[in-house]
Order: structure tokens, then sequence, then C-alpha cells
């Protein structure tokens, strides 16, 4: 059963596992839930369902009751309802409670939140480190992008934006983190997974590639950290993460670069 069926990435789960059922309910409505889970009776719950933000997540500053709820409230009730049933649950949770590299290592599965900068962060640093404490599978992504012409794809996202960003980051292929969710959830594993293609990349440069691939015409500039608060409300979290762990259990991501690459070239023919 899948919470957050028509979100970005919840369609792309609703898509890859064809015996899956979309809950409509509101994940921090507890009866609601119930009732879904009593009448399907599923062996995996996979929650897909947040407040993201429209359009950012500056909405977040704004609506934190309704963050908190989405965020918060509902994670914390699918938990305890698929504990109680010994349902099989997965969250989707957020490499965007890091700020920096860590000194060169990137953030692994056990380093705790050091990002506060957003009320949206904070959220999900609250609930990831509750998940991390219980048998979930908690998977991380960060700044997903597709081959999609979808405005929460990443591509389409800086293709909109005058002053893109020329700080490294982990970025996450969404079709690698649908697989590799796969993977994982038919091996029923449980824990938190950093699922982010190696070696970051900047969005400028992203963009760089955007203008040599798509559009020779785009024009864009480029913004450096120091001024990136002249352009956003809350913070905005630039990390790395490490992903050894799953490289560990022999699971390996094609590089940022590569995918980038292979994204843009799709996008293209996409229209
Ligand atoms: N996209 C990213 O950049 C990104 C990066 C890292 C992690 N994530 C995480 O991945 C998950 C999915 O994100 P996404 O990109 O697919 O976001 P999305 O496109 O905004 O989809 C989230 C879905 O959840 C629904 N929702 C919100 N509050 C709900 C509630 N209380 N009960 C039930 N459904 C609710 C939304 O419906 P409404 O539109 O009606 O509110 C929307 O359909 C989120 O947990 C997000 O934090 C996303």
């Amino acid at each position: 059963m899948i919470f957050g069926p028509n979100g970005f990435i919840g369609k792309r789960f609703m898509n890859e596992f064809d015996n899956s059922t979309p809950s409509k309910a509101d994940i921090a409505d507890k009866e609601s839930v119930i009732k879904d889970l009593e009448d399907c009776k599923p062996d995996c719950v996979i929650n897909c369902a947040g407040k993201t933000g429209r359009p950012n997540v500056d909405w977040c500053e704004d609506n934190k009751l309704e963050t908190m709820r989405a965020n918060v409230e509902g994670p914390l009730i699918l938990l305890d309802e698929c504990m109680k049933r010994n349902i099989y649950f997965v969250h989707l949770s957020t490499g965007c409670v890091y700020t920096g590299d860590n000194g060169g290592k990137g953030f692994s599965e056990d380093d705790p939140p050091n990002f506060t900068g957003s009320f949206y962060s904070r959220t999900k640093g609250w609930s990831d480190q509750i998940m991390h404490d219980f048998p979930v599978l908690n998977l991380r992504l960060r700044m997903p992008l597709c081959d999609e012409r979808d405005p929460r794809n990443l591509i389409m996202k800086l293709s909109k934006y005058q002053n893109v960003l020329d700080v490294e980051n982990s970025i996450t292929y969404v079709p690698d983190l649908i697989r590799i969710a796969k993977t994982l959830i038919e091996k029923k594993k449980i824990g938190t997974y950093n699922i982010i293609n190696p070696g970051p990349i900047s969005p400028y440069r992203i963009m760089q590639l955007y203008k040599e691939i798509v559009d020779p015409a785009h024009e864009f500039n480029r913004m450096t950290l120091e001024e990136l608060p002249n352009h956003t409300k809350a913070g905005r979290s630039n990390c790395t993460l490490n992903t050894d762990k799953l490289k560990n259990e022999g699971i390996e991501l094609e590089d940022a670069e590569s995918v980038v690459i292979k994204a843009l070239n799709a996008y293209k023919l996409n229209t």
C-alpha cells in the first residue's frame, strides 16, 4: 500500500509495483490510516506522503502545522499502526538534514543531522531520527532528477532559475532510487540507507550540461553560497552523503555526472 501515491515519487513507486494499492488517507488522520490498513491488509507500506512545499520548501515556513502533521505526526501514526500489525514499513526520508561534506567523507547513515536552517529540514530530521531507531526501511534521497518533463524534476526546476547555485551536492537519479528501493524491499532490509549517486555535482554544473545538451540558447547566472540567502526565505541544505553502506552490500550506483548526462539526453527527447 502506497501513501502519497500521487506525488512526484509516489507515482513512480505506483508504476513500479503493479500489485500496489494507493491510499488516499491523510496520514495524520489515524482513523483513516487504520481503515485503509484494515481494508487492504498490506504486507508492506511505503510512505511517499509529505509536505515538500510549493513552489518550494519556503512554503513550509508559513505552514508549519500542516508541515508537521504530514512530515512528523503522519509518519509516526504509520509507524505505530504498521508495527502493531507487523507490516513492513518503508519511509521516504531526505539527505536535506545535513550541511557540508563531513570533511570530504560525506555523511553516513549514522551521522546525526546537523542542518536546522529550514522548518522542512527540521521536520524531516525529526522523523528520520525516529525511523532510524525502529525496524523500518528508511530511504534518504536528495535533489531527485529524472528524464521526464515534470516540474518536480530537478532538471526542470533548475532550468526555470535565473541564478543557479555553484555548490556541490548529492543528487538521486529517480530510476536508481526505485530500482534500489525494490531490491532492498525484496530482501526485507531495515535501517537507514542513503540512496544517492556518488561524486557530488553542483546545480550550476548541471545547467552547464543542460546548455550543452538540451538548449544552447539557455541563459543563467552563477550564484555563490554567500548570495543564496538573498533569494530564499528559509536556509537550504547543501551537502554530500556517503554511499559506503550500499557499496558494502554490493549495490553500486552510477556517478552523478554520468546520470545527469543520461537524464539530459533523454529529457531532450521527451518534449
Ligand atoms: N522532491 C524532493 O526534492 C525530495 C527530496 C528528498 C526527499 N523527498 C521526500 O520524498 C517524499 C516524497 O516527495 P515528493 O517529491 O514525491 O513530494 P510531492 O510531489 O510533494 O508528493 C508528496 C505527496 O504527499 C501528499 N501529502 C501531503 N501531505 C499529506 C498528508 N498529510 N497525508 C497524505 N498525503 C499527503 C501530497 O499531496 P498534496 O499535494 O495534496 O499536499 C503529495 O501528493 C517526501 O517525504 C519528501 O520529503 C523529496
